[in-house]
C-alpha cells in the first residue's frame, strides 16, 4: 500500500488544523497529516504504536522502525484480556510515563488504546492515527475510552482525551465497503442532529459517489470531527449537550448485542426507530427522508429484533436514569432534542416497534 497521503496540506505536519481544550487536556487535529510526520508527535524511543493485525498487514510496512505491539482484530478484542497484554507488554518494554501509546487503527484500537494508557501507571500520554471512517468521525473524538463486558458494550471506561489525532486520508483507500457504510452512519447521525445542510450534502450523493469525491469527502468528515469536538468541549461528561450524540444508539446499541450487527448498521436502524417516535411525539416529518439516505449509504432502515432480549440489555443501558430514559429525538433534519421517557412507556414502545419491523429492504431510492 502506499504510504503517502493525497494532496496534505502544506502545513499539515506541525501546525494542527485545530486544537480542542478540555478539562484536563488539549488535543491537536492535523486533517490531512501524513504519517510519516509522526515522529514530530512522539519521539520513537518512548512510542509504542497498538495495531490490530489486519491495519498492520495493509498499513505496517509504512512504519519502519517503530515499536508496533499488535493484536488481534474485531470488536470480541475490546476486552479486559488484551488491556492486560497491552499492559503486560508495557511492562516488558520497562515503558514509564515518559511512554506515548498511539492508537492506529478503527475504533476498537482506538478505544482499547485510550483505555489502557489511561490506567497504565495512572495515565500515561496517548494519539490516535483513525484509519476508519468511523475513527475518524467519531471514535477517536471525545475521550471516551472503553471496553465490553460479556455481552454488554463499552461497560467499563474513562474519559480521557488524547494529545494529538492525526488524519492521514490515505488509510481510506483500503476501508472495504461495509466500513464505509458503517463510518456513513454516524455522519448521518451528526447531520440529523446538528447540520441539515451536511444532511442535503449527503442527500446530493451516495455512498460511491462520495468516495470519489476526496475533497468533499475530507471536507466532511473534517466538519464532523470538528462537530463532535465543539458539543463534547461544551459538555466533555455528557450531563447535556453531549447526550444528543446518541441519536439511534439507545435501542440501537441493544439490538446490535443481540443480534450480532454491525455498530453502523445497528445504528441506522436505531435512527429510523427513534425518528418514528420522533413523528409521534414531536410531530417530526423526515423519516422517509433519513430513509433515503441511509439506504443511498449502504445501509438497513429496518430489522426483526427480539423485543425481550432487547429490552434485557437496555435495562443496563447508561442512558438509563433511573426509572427514565434518555432518548435523543428529531424536531427536524439538523436538531436534535433530548427527552426523558419513562421506562415503561419506552419499553411499550419497543415492543410494539419489534412487531412492525419488516424483514426486507425498503428499496433504494434512484440516484440521478
Ligand atoms: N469511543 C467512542 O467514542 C466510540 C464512538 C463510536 C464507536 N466506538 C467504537 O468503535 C468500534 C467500531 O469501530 P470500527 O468500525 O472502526 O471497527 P474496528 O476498529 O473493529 O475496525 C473494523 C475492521 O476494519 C479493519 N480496518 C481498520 N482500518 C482499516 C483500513 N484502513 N482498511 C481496511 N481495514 C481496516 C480493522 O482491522 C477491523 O478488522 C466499536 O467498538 C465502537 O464501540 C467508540
Amino acid at each position: 500500500m502506499p504510504c503517502s497521503p493525497t494532496n496534505p496540506k502544506p502545513h499539515a505536519d506541525m501546525t494542527p488544523s485545530a486544537t480542542y481544550r478540555f478539562s484536563a487536556q488539549s488535543v491537536d487535529y492535523f486533517f490531512g497529516g501524513r504519517l510519516s510526520s509522526l515522529s514530530k508527535h512522539c519521539q520513537k524511543k518512548s512510542t509504542v504504536l497498538l495495531m490490530d493485525e489486519t491495519v498492520h498487514a495493509l498499513h505496517g510496512a509504512c512504519f519502519k522502525d517503530w515499536d508496533i505491539l499488535t493484536i488481534p482484530s474485531g470488536e470480541q478484542y475490546k476486552v479486559q484480556s488484551t488491556v492486560d497484554r497491552i499492559i503486560g507488554e508495557l511492562i516488558e518494554r520497562k515503558a514509564d510515563r515518559s511512554f506515548t501509546l498511539v492508537g492506529v487503527g478503527g475504533g476498537v484500537v482506538t478505544d482499547l488504546t485510550g483505555y489502557a494508557a489511561s490506567v497504565y501507571m495512572r495515565g500515561i500520554s496517548f494519539g490516535f492515527l483513525p484509519t476508519t471512517l468511523l475513527a475518524m468521525v467519531d471514535a477517536s473524538i471525545g475521550g471516551k475510552n472503553g471496553i465490553d463486558v460479556g455481552a454488554y458494550k463499552n461497560m467499563v471506561g474513562v474519559i480521557r482525551q488524547p494529545g494529538f489525532i492525526l488524519y492521514d486520508w490515505s488509510f481510506l483507500r483500503t476501508l472495504p465497503d461495509t466500513l464505509w457504510s458503517d463510518g456513513f452512519a454516524e455522519v448521518i447521525k451528526h447531520a440529523c442532529i446538528r447540520d441539515a445542510a451536511a444532511f442535503r450534502l449527503l442527500s446530493s450523493y451516495d455512498v460511491k459517489r462520495l468516495q470519489k469525491k476526496s475533497d468533499i469527502l475530507h471536507g466532511l468528515i473534517e466538519r464532523n470531527a470538528r462537530m463532535k469536538s465543539a458539543i463534547v468541549r461544551r459538555d466533555e461528561f455528557e450531563c447535556n449537550e453531549r447526550r444528543l450524540l446518541n441519536f439511534g444508539h439507545t435501542l440501537g446499541h441493544a439490538i446490535e448485542t443481540v443480534h450480532q450487527l454491525s455498530h453502523g448498521q445497528a445504528v441506522a436502524i436505531g435512527m429510523v426507530l427513534a425518528s418514528q417516535l420522533s413523528a409521534q411525539r414531536l410531530g417530526f416529518s423526515g423519516t422517509e427522508k433519513l430513509q433515503d439516505v441511509l439506504q443511498a449509504y449502504g445501509l438497513p432502515i429496518t430489522h426483526r429484533y427480539d423485543a425481550t432480549k432487547v429490552l434485557e440489555v437496555l435495562r443496563l443501558d447508561k442512558k438509563r436514569v433511573s426509572l427514565d430514559m434518555n432518548e435523543v429525538l428529531l424536531e427536524r433534519i439538523g436538531k436534535g432534542v433530548v427527552q426523558k421517557i419513562a421506562l415503561a412507556s419506552f419499553e411499550e414502545w419497543v415492543r410494539q416497534a419489534a412487531e412492525a419491523q419488516q424483514p426486507a429492504f425498503r428499496k433504494p431510492p434512484k440516484k440521478s
